[in-house]
């Protein structure tokens, strides 16, 4: 892999930016928030940013750039694709049950549904989602796409995958911002109490993680080889670290 330690770093920096910020979530909603638990109250509310941070945040980035990790490389590729999905279906279970959290806490309160552009943008990317996984499997996972068809597929497939990854970013920003102003009353979120802080890090730890993980897909050089040339791997003693990538992983198929 051209520029492996460049690589390295950006990939233990993303997955250490995107395991604080799991922790983050995880003691705003113990500490400062009611805790979680599943009666229609606040303590439901929590699980949806919490599971939202774990699955539609870190889980969706993961399976974004697991293709590019060289030590899956001797795995066979349909294997990775294997994963990528696995990845991406879990990330989209986390989802719906997180909506569903929100979903059931205003019924419960008889507040509005859908009313604001957090969920507005957060339901489309929910709704998108499963489209894309939907047309990845059928496309790229069941063996009966020709060729062609896939790698002409695939810049479509790369391009709405982040999109909508980078919604997603966009309506946890919103939604951290919103639950901010509707909770933080005495003192207020402009007095900046200690939530707000850790919040408002939350936030940029997320715009972080989201900037490491489009970055590292979006580097050519960082590509997993060939197929034929991942075979040789497994077949040999060569490491990743010394195959020299740059093919297009459209033609992998
Ligand atoms: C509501 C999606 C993250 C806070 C909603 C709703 C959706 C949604 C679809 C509408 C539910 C309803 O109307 O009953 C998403 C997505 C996220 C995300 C896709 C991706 C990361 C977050 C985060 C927070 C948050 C991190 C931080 C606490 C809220 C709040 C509401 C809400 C306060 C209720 C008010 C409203 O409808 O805007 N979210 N959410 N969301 N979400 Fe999120």
């Amino acid at each position: 892999m051209e520029n492996y330690p460049q690589f390295l770093l950006f990939f233990i920096l993303a997955s250490v930016v995107g395991i604080v910020s799991i922790a983050v979530a995880l003691s705003w909603v113990l500490h400062y928030r009611e805790g979680l638990g599943w009666d229609g109250g606040a303590a439901e509310f929590n699980w949806h940013p919490l599971l939202m941070v774990i699955g539609f945040i870190f889980l969706q980035g993961i399976a974004i750039v697991v293709y590019r990790l060289p030590w899956t490389w001797r795995c066979s590729k349909q294997m990775m694709k294997l994963i990528h999905a696995g990845l991406h279906i879990l990330a989209f279970i986390l989802a719906v049950i997180s909506v569903v959290a929100v979903f059931v806490f205003h019924n419960a309160k008889n507040i509005p549904n859908m009313y604001s552009l957090h969920s507005w943008v957060g339901l489309a990317a929910v709704v998108l989602y499963p489209s894309q996984i939907v047309l990845g499997i059928a496309v790229y996972l069941i063996p009966v796409t020709p060729v062609r068809v896939r790698a002409a597929l695939m810049p479509l497939h790369i391009y709405s995958g982040l999109f909508i990854f980078i919604s997603v970013i966009a309506a946890a920003l919103m939604g951290i911002t919103e639950k901010l102003i509707f909770s933080l009353k005495s003192p207020a979120y402009k007095d900046s109490p200690p939530e707000a802080v850790l919040v408002n890090v939350l936030g940029l730890l997320i715009a972080a993680f989201g900037a490491l993980v489009v970055w590292i897909a979006t580097r050519s050089a960082w590509k997993r080889p060939r197929e034929e040339t991942a075979q040789t791997l497994s077949n040999n003693t060569t490491s990743p670290e010394e195959i020299k990538v740059g093919t297009d992983m459209t033609t992998t198929s």
